[in-house]
C-alpha cells in the first residue's frame, strides 16, 4: 500500500498569498495538500488556524503541515499546544533542515511579513527534503514528548 504524502496547510489573512504559492509549490512535488485556511482576506485569529492544522497533523491525516501569518509566531505558538507537535518558525534554510533532523519537527511556521516568497519556498524545501536523524535526538525528543503525557 503507497502511503499518501499529505501535507496541511493553513494561515491567517495575512498569508493567504504565500499559502497558496507554497500549496502549488508543494503539489507540483506530488504532495497531496489539504488547505484548510481562509480564503478572503478579512481579519481573522491566527491561535484558530494553528489549531486546527497542528490537530490534522496530531490525528495522522496529514504528515507534515506549514502554517502561515505575519511573523510565524502566533500561530506557532497555537500549533505548539497541540500534544505530539514540534512546530518551529523559520527565515532561514538551514533552521528549516535543522528543526527535521535534530528536533523531529513536523510543522513548519513561516512569517509572510518576515520572509519573501522565494526564500518561503526555499525555506519549504529545506523542511521537507531533511530526515529526522534519531539516536541521540530522538532521547532529546522524547524527553520534549514526555512532558505532554
Ligand atoms: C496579524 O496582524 C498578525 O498579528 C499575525 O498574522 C501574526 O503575525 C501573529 O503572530
Amino acid at each position: 500500500m503507497t502511503i499518501a504524502k499529505r501535507i496541511v496547510l493553513s494561515s491567517d489573512h495575512a498569508a493567504i498569498e504565500l499559502r497558496k504559492a507554497v500549496a502549488d509549490h508543494v503539489t507540483a512535488q506530488g504532495w497531496e495538500v489539504v488547505d484548510i485556511g481562509p480564503t478572503t482576506p478579512e481579519s481573522t485569529h491566527y491561535p484558530i488556524h494553528g489549531k486546527a492544522a497542528a490537530e490534522a497533523v496530531a490525528s495522522g491525516r496529514c504528515q507534515l503541515g506549514v502554517i502561515l501569518c505575519g511573523t510565524g509566531q502566533g500561530i506557532m505558538m497555537a500549533a505548539n499546544k497541540v500534544p505530539g507537535i514540534r512546530c518551529g518558525v523559520c527565515s532561514d534554510t538551514f533552521s528549516a533542515r535543522m528543526i527535521r533532523q535534530h528536533n523531529d519537527a513536523n510543522m513548519l511556521a513561516l512569517g509572510a511579513r518576515v520572509v519573501g516568497e522565494g526564500q518561503a519556498l526555499d525555506i519549504v524545501d529545506a523542511f521537507l527534503t531533511a530526515e529526522f536523524e534519531g539516536g541521540r535526538h530522538a532521547t532529546r525528543v522524547d524527553m520534549i514528548e514526555a512532558d505532554n503525557s
